[in-house]
């Protein structure tokens, strides 16, 4: 793991006025290059060549004496692969331009984790040995953490045996490497019979199915916390809820937007729904669950800061579902940008905002978090 104090040596290098937002080109990284923008920073995108067209030409910026006048990317690298950003020379090039790098999801996927705590030596707004708490499985993950914290997590089901009520079986997809090959069922035969169709279909593998995790299936709907933790404020709460999404998920919303007569007529490929995430959309919660999401939060970056020192720091996600009693399970979480934060663009969100009293979406908070630590001298407290 890269100390902090190398990349506060790093940081001494920069020129606190002239900082850059980097992004991987891919995830969030439109929210955060419009939020930097919003708040006077210049953006740096790294592409990957095929799928560059979106930054490179479609949300180029376009300055006027330095003001912005139309899309959000200043400038731009497009490399043959995503992980080409790791190599020496190109971290150099986000060094030379004083880049202060916000870690994705797309990031931490098609950049190995060993490197990124490693060898990336460039300031991260985010906690560099929290990343890899993500990966499902691993001794420390998410799960350790949540129930470290006291939060409520869906119940696991050690084995297949044992399923007595819906599930969700929790495994990579075989073929869409960075997809999931997620499946439910309510009983060991379901489970057995299911799992059998997807092997013969080649979504899942059998090692995948073996270390799969099996969890109990919360009936309820998915609220994405968007949530942010300021390291550096000193009079109000350092928690704050910016906004809360909830995802389109192929093939899952379409079988829901079939009449049961219809879906019943699927057949043994179409009959089990994916889980791909493919868009967003915006929610609130009812006022007397505002606080139960605070109490979560602060669980959250309690234990954070306690096992994975320094903690959380800006933005996390806890994807939680709740159930009938009003009650929230955290079945996910992301220890950086959340997923489904493009639905804040430029608008906001109602949370956000009215805390804020301005459009204020997780890339502006992000770079807000960012301004302020310069204007006050401190933003080696908010890098690793
Ligand atoms: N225990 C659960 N009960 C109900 N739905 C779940 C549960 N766990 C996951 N899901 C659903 O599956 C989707 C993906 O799950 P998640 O754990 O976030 O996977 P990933 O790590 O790939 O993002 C969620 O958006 C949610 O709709
Ligand atoms: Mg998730």
């Amino acid at each position: 793991m890269i100390e902090r104090k190398e990349i506060i040596e790093v940081l001494s290098e920069y020129d606190p006025g002239n900082i850059t937002i980097g992004v991987l080109a891919s995830h969030s990284a439109l929210d955060v290059c419009d939020g930097a923008v919003e708040e006077g920073f210049r953006t740096y995108a790294v592409c990957e060549r095929g799928r560059e067209r979106t930054y490179t030409e479609y949300f180029r910026a376009k300055r006027q004496n330095g003001k912005i006048i139309r899309g959000v990317v200043d400038s731009i690298d497009v490399y043959n692969r995503f992980n080409e950003i790791l190599k020496p020379e190109n971290q150099k090039r986000l060094r030379d331009r004083n880049t202060i790098f916000i870690p994705n999801r797309s990031f931490t996927s098609y950049c190995s984790i060993d490197a990124i705590e490693d060898d990336f030596k460039v300031p991260m707004f985010a906690s560099r040995n929290m990343l890899r708490s993500e990966e499902r499985g691993i001794e420390k993950d998410y799960y350790w953490l949540l129930e470290r914290a006291g939060l409520p997590y869906p119940e696991r089901i050690e084995r297949p045996e044992d399923i007595d009520s819906l599930v969700m079986v929790k495994l990579p997809h075989a073929v869409k490497k960075l997809e999931r090959g997620f499946f439910t069922a309510s009983s060991y035969d379901e489970f057995k019979q299911k799992s059998e169709a997807f092997l013969k279909q080649g979504v899942i593998t059998h090692e995948a199915l073996a270390s799969a995790r099996i969890e109990r299936y919360i009936i309820g709907p998915v609220f994405n916390l968007d949530l942010f933790y300021s390291p550096i404020e000193e009079e109000m709460s350092r928690i704050e809820l910016l906004g809360i999404d909830w995802r389109f998920e192929t093939s899952l919303d379409g079988h829901v937007r079939l009449p049961a007569p219809q879906q019943m007529t699927l057949n043994e490929r179409q009959i089990t729904p994916e889980y791909t995430v493919c868009g967003h959309n915006s929610a609130t919660l009812r006022e007397s669950l505002l606080e139960d999401v605070f109490e979560l939060a602060e669980k959250y970056v309690e234990a954070t800061r306690r096992y994975y020192e320094p903690g959380i720091i800006g933005p996390f996600c806890l994807q939680t579902c709740v159930d009938k009693d009003l009650n929230f399970y955290v079945y996910d979480v992301a220890p950086r940008v959340g997923g489904g934060t493009n639905v804040h663009i430029s608008a906001g969100h109602p949370y956000g905002n009215m805390l804020w009293r301005t459009p204020m979406s997780t890339g502006r908070r992000v770079a807000v978090e960012i301004r302020r630590a310069i204007e006050q001298d401190r933003l080696s407290e908010i890098v690793t």
